[in-house]
């Protein structure tokens, strides 16, 4: 692996206020279990806008949704990630004078993100205003190793002066999470969802145990401070309490050339997983300082050694393009959730967009991405939807429902939270979704029994969900008033994506009822749940009669019963500010339009692509490609993916650069609320189902490789059924490899071959 494809770094002089926000979140640390956003750590002056959080992953508060005109129901409560205690803050101070980026000179500034070794880090050489000039070496980590910690490792060198230096190193309980009235992807209004209840210091750690207002969890942050002159111990440290917060305040003295360092551990600990999360936190803070800062620096190397054995991706001959796919994959591994009680957020755990919920984007992009390279992680992601089946059984029933389980549209602990139920809840097509997930998992691994212990289940009531919502009418099974993918055209009947994803979904169901009895396992669901075999027929006949609309005179799917007959939204007069068009025009203005906020009926081209002939498939493309606006950034991989099935190599390519610099580049312009996660692993998509052609089938695995003129090549690996595969596609060859495990079938643009050592084939002729 070549270093310099792993690291991201900038030269970062800028105080503008929109740049910093967006460092906030493009270098932000996390592990899955917690994230930490990229703030200065001696803060910002008044007058600047800053997100400051720390957030726990699956740590909710509960608060009231205010319906000013309460229908029966509707969302009556949501679920906010919640910023937890800020442990970043510390401040320097050398002699009387404080540093600040905002004030002196700034001789030196850069960021950096190392995605080998798992750390940030941001490097000042600083001139005071009376000329101390001192470089300040400031290194991140959350831990991969021990997920509960996240360390600072601050190191001062006086380049021309001797004397006193003072860290004044913050532990804040009094913490709100970021509003903005203006923007409906945060929350609208300022509400303290957690307050400190206790605060006690140990053997020179302070601790602060929080709850939050609503759900009754409670958090507890534990923070040591270390400091170290060339190795040795080297300061004295007193901690004091205010009011709701600690301040460790160490002071020593420095002298030229000498560098002086802080080490900050920082633990977390709630009670979703620890009885009590004060106990809890001081076992992990003992577990932190049981090993050195190396040890521990080497421990997360070793981590990500290992990751990115499967799943480093290379594009040969754009080394720019290469450095922000990784990124994006490495962001996925920072935000998966890696236990049952959470999942993977939008926005990971980067920033507060959407306030931390889970959507249909963990199933359908980026579950795609973990079910071929960390499987582990795909069936954890599934579990979860497991363990909130009886929340969803709920939601069915109060949406009146008399069977089956509909899952809700966004969530972090299983219940709806979706205000705006016309693009929420509507959007029934998150069952199918999670039924289309697990049919992948299972279609990439054979893991059977988690279909017999979970899997199963899920899919038997998300298709007794679909039976109970439409019906069948002059032949044809119909499912009305729904929402599909596409959030500029709500409650609508028979949107071709959700028809098609139930049909799947039944399709499955079937399928699996078989399977479980031809393997003996289908017993306990049957005494759990009752499904019969009278059932099963049913699901068949919906499935074989699914509508799935037609127009003859365009030779295209419509996206659902109506949308042909709107009026085409005039794109000519529209200007270019008024895009994203939700931020600027009323819900049913837009709905009275033939204009998409993303791919819809194209995705379910891509997904279930055997429906459909490649001609209606081509005509449906170049239809919705016209008044697609891509304000959804779940949008652009897939029309990258569908481009290349399609042989429009160079427009995938132009879709699949928009894709990958996403956040880097913050195209959509809201990154400072955190990291696009769906559309990381859309980008995966773009080039393993999009130029690499690959799709899971019940036959097999099935590559069409195409390469962009641009790229010399491109490579990436995947587990399949167990065995580890390389595929390299350059100019001339397509060459697959099998590195670890048993010899398989794969076709490549339909034709067999068995995968026993490696398979060259040349590119001409595939
Ligand atoms: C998209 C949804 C998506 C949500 C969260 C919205 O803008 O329209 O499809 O689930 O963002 O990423």
């Amino acid at each position: 692996m070549r270093e310099e494809l792993l690291v991201y770094e900038i030269n970062d002089f800028s105080l503008n206020n929109d740049e910093l926000m967006l460092n906030e979140t493009v270098f932000h640390n996390a592990n899955g279990y917690i994230g930490i956003r990229a703030n200065l750590e001696e803060g910002y002056p008044n007058g600047y806008d800053t997100i400051r959080g720390s957030y726990v992953n699956g740590f909710y508060n509960i608060s009231e949704m205010k319906q000013a005109e309460r229908l029966y129901g509707m969302a009556e409560e949501k679920q906010t990630m919640v910023n937890v205690a800020d442990t970043q803050s510390i401040l320097l101070q050398l002699g009387e004078e404080t540093f600040s980026m905002f004030q002196g000179t700034i001789l030196e500034s850069k960021r950096l993100l190392d995605m080998e070794r798992g750390f940030t880090s941001r490097v000042v050489k600083w001139r005071s205003p009376k000329g101390k000039e001192a470089e300040i070496i400031i290194k991140r980590m959350t831990s991969f190793y021990q997920l509960s910690l996240f360390t600072i490792e601050y190191s001062v060198k006086a380049l021309n002066f001797n004397g006193d230096i003072r860290f004044i190193s913050g532990h804040i309980g009094n913490v709100l999470n970021y509003s903005n009235p203006n923007d409906p992807r945060v929350a609208g209004e300022s509400f303290v969802h957690i307050l400190p209840e206790k605060m006690e210091i140990e053997n020179q750690t302070s601790y602060i145990t929080s709850r939050t207002s609503k759900s009754g969890l409670y958090v507890c942050t534990g923070v040591t401070n270390l400091l170290s002159k060339e190795g040795a111990n080297a300061g004295t440290c007193t901690i004091k309490k205010e009011e709701n917060s600690m301040e460790a305040v160490i002071d020593s003295s420095i002298q030229i050339g000498e560098t002086v360092t802080l080490t900050k551990y920082t633990v977390f600990a709630d009670t979703i997983r620890y009885d009590d999360c004060k106990a809890g936190a001081e076992g992990e803070m003992k577990k932190a300082l049981s090993l050195s800062l190396n040890e521990l620096y080497d421990r997360q190397k070793a981590f990500l050694n290992s990751y990115w054995k499967n799943s480093f991706v290379r594009i040969d001959g754009d080394d720019g393009l290469s450095l922000a796919v990784n990124y994006n994959l490495y962001q996925l591994m920072q935000s998966v959730g890696k236990d049952e009680h959470c999942n993977i957020a939008a926005k990971g755990l980067s920033g507060e967009g959407y306030e931390g919920h889970y959507f249909w984007d963990t199933e359908m992009y980026i579950l795609p991405y973990f079910i071929l390279t960390n499987p582990d992680i795909a069936r954890s992601l599934l579990e979860y939807r497991y363990k909130i089946l009886d929340s969803a059984r709920e939601n069915a029933k109060l949406l009146g429902h008399k069977k089956g389980a509909l899952y809700p549209w966004r969530t972090i602990m299983g219940k709806e939270c979706s205000g705006y139920f016309p693009s929420g809840s509507a959007q029934y097509h998150i069952n199918g979704d999670i039924a289309y997930a697990i049919t992948s998992y299972y279609l990439a691994t054979k893991d059977i029994d988690f279909i017999a212990e979970k899997g199963g289940e899920i899919i038997f009531e998300t298709a007794r969900l679909w039976m109970d919502t439409g019906y069948f009418y002059k032949g044809r099974f119909r499912i009305n008033e729904v929402t599909g993918p596409d959030e500029y055209t709500c409650m609508v009947n028979n949107n071709y994506y959700t028809n098609a994803s139930a049909k799947y979904n039944l399709q499955w169901a079937v399928q699996f009822y078989y399977l479980l009895i031809k393997e003996k396992k289908l017993a306990p669901i049957v005494d759990k749940i009752g499904i019969r075999e009278e059932e099963i027929k049913e699901f068949e006949k919906a499935a074989d009669q699914m509508y799935l609309p037609y127009d003859e005179e365009l030779k295209i799917n419509p996206q659902d019963d109506s949308f042909l007959e709107k009026k085409v939204w005039d794109f000519d007069h529209t200007p270019k500010e008024n895009y994203p068009l939700l931020l600027h025009y009323h819900p049913m203005y837009l709905y009275r339009h033939q204009v998409c906020k993303q791919a819809d009926t194209v995705l379910a081209h891509f997904i279930f692509e055997d429906f459909q002939p490649m001609d209606t498939i081509r005509n449906s493309y170049e239809y919705y490609e016209k008044i697609t606006t891509h304000d959804s950034s779940l949008s652009a991989c897939i029309f990258s993916i569908m481009a290349s099935k399609l042989g429009y190599v160079d427009k995938a390519y132009d879709y699949f650069g928009d894709s990958a610099m996403l956040d880097l580049y913050n195209t959509h312009q809201n990154s400072k609320d955190g990291i696009h996660t769906a559309n990381m692993g859309g980008n995966y998509m773009a080039i393993v189902y999009g130029f690499g052609g690959l799709r899971l089938k019940e036959k097999g695995l099935y590559f069409a490789p195409k390469l962009p003129k641009e790229w010399k090549g491109y490579e990436f690996k995947i587990i399949y059924e167990g065995s580890h595969i390389e595929v390299k596609v350059t100019k001339e060859n397509v060459i697959f490899t099998l590195l670890k495990g048993e010899a398989k079938n794969i076709y490549v643009n339909d034709k067999p071959y068995e995968l026993k050592d490696s398979i060259v084939l040349i590119m001409t002729e595939v």
